[in-house]
């Protein structure tokens, strides 16, 4: 970042000096005003919850630029990507800044592929859940356990330790995803092979059994594969704030993704395409594509707390490009198992159209997100809803870890500590307690 030729300088109506803060320019998007001698300066904070005008951190993995609509993982187009690579390419290129040559890409393959299995003990944290708990606190608890086999290598000061961590994360997210599923179904867990690809692999774990072969659907596998790269990293969202937050204090790279999987399981944030699906479901019971109108006067009913899930982003006030290009997988994958007209997905389609000439939400400039489309195309790919935002937790650990390492390799890192704006009471005796009211 540069020193920018202006000035920000504050003043005060009440004749408080003067305070003049450094301007940062980025590579691209807004500017920013250093105000980290704002206290010590003034006694005074700034006051933005929900961060809504506010840079955490300087970071040079994934640009958005929400009126435009754009995305950039290390400034390649997110819709260049999502066509000439594959995840691994794209969890390479998140990690280390470049895309991978040749050689390069088959060293990370075959690295990522050999830390693919789990300790044999692993499988015992699973009995403890009940067969119906929600996939989300499975992997909450069992991520968070990894780091107890892992003391050898959770020196976050050690380089290489976090290369490991960071390997090691995104080879056994999707172990650990479809044993929460195989457990979940009252089916054996089934090992990963080295002979396929990772998304190959994935859905083998997910969807074969011991009483037959697998076929590999090398068009199903090319789908999941680019759901994986849309979802991988995306700026400063809730969880990897979360995973930078929880990074901060030294906490272990396995702890630091198990709160990053916590925190994207909420409906505002990865649980939404979980949310979206129940809400076509819901839709489409009551009567389908008739009833959108219905729906959406309910949405516009600030009474009602009923929102159109899939809808709407803090930062991108255009289309998502990410919606775009699951809606175009979408139509692939129902086209390749013959889904063509399947119900939900014209149900999809038509309450975007609708929603997209509506004031209510032009004027919010309310679009698609990345969740309105991921769980119809998951859906048609086998995948339970209850399990959507676990595939996303496997996708985005890439994002995470590469955020997490960016932070503990930055030497301006501190703990991270906000402050508030008190409201409560000021300081008071404690009564006896016959005299409390
Ligand atoms: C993800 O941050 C990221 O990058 C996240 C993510 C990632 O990759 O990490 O992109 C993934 O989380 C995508 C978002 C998934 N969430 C949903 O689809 C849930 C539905 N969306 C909303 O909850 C909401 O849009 C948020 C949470 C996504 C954004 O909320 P903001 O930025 O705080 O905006 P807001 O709630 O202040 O909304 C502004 C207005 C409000 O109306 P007014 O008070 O101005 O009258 O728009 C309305 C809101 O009521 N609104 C919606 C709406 N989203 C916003 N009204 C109906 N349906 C919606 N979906």
């Amino acid at each position: 970042m540069t020193n920018s030729d202006t000035k920000a300088t504050l003043s005060f109506s009440d004749g408080s000096p003067s305070l003049e803060l450094p301007i940062y320019k980025g590579t691209i998007g807004p500017d920013v005003i250093d105000i980290r001698k704002l206290y010590g300066s003034t006694g005074k904070f700034t006051y933005d919850p929900g961060f809504m005008s506010t840079a955490a951190c300087n970071s040079s993995i994934t640009y958005i630029d929400g009126d435009k609509g754009e995305l950039l993982y290390r400034g390649y187009p997110i819709e260049q990507l999502a066509v000439n690579c594959d995840f691994l390419e794209t969890c390479y290129l998140l990690l280390n800044g470049e895309l991978p040559n040749q050689g390069q890409k088959e060293k990370f393959v075959k690295t990522v592929t050999n830390h693919t299995m789990v300790h044999e003990q692993m499988q015992f944290f699973f009995r403890g859940f009940r067969r119906d708990a929600h996939p989300m606190s499975v992997l909450v608890g069992t991520v968070g356990a990894l780091s107890s086999f892992y003391h050898d290598s959770l020196d976050i000061t050690d380089q290489h330790h976090r290369e490991v961590s960071a390997i090691r994360l995104i080879a056994k997210l999707p172990t650990l995803v479809a044993m929460t599923y195989k457990y979940s179904i009252g089916q054996p867990f089934v090992y990963p092979r080295n002979d396929l690809s990772y998304s190959a692999n994935f859905m083998r774990m997910m969807f074969s059994n011991p009483c037959e072969d697998y076929k590999v659907n090398d068009v199903l596998v090319r789908a999941l594969d680019r759901i994986l790269i849309l979802h991988a990293d995306h700026e400063q969202n809730a969880s990897t704030s979360t995973v930078r937050l929880a990074g901060s204090s030294g906490a272990n790279p396995f702890a630091c993704i198990a709160a990053g999987i916590a925190c994207l399981w909420g409906p505002a944030h990865g649980g939404a395409n979980e949310a979206a699906l129940q809400m076509l479901e819901d839709i489409q019971k009551e009567g389908g594509v008739e009833r959108i109108g219905e729906f959406i006067a309910k949405v516009k009913d600030k009474n009602s707390g009923v929102k159109l899930m899939g809808f709407g982003h803090r930062v991108y006030k255009n289309y998502d490009p990410r919606a775009k290009l699951m809606r175009e997988t979408c139509y692939e994958v129902l086209n390749e198992l013959g889904l063509h007209d399947d119900p939900l997905f014209k149900l999809a389609m038509a309450l975007e159209k609708i929603a997209l000439e509506d004031d209510y939400f032009v004027s919010r400039k309310l679009y698609p997100n990345v969740d309105f489309y991921s769980g119809i195309v998951q859906r048609a790919l086998g995948i339970p809803v209850a399990l959507f935002t676990g595939i996303f937790a496997m996708a985005r650990t890439v994002g995470w870890i590469a955020q997490w390492n960016e932070m503990i390799s930055d030497p301006e890192q501190k703990i991270g500590r906000p402050r508030q704006l008190f409201v409560g009471s000021p300081k008071r005796e404690v009564p006896p307690m016959a005299k409390r009211g």
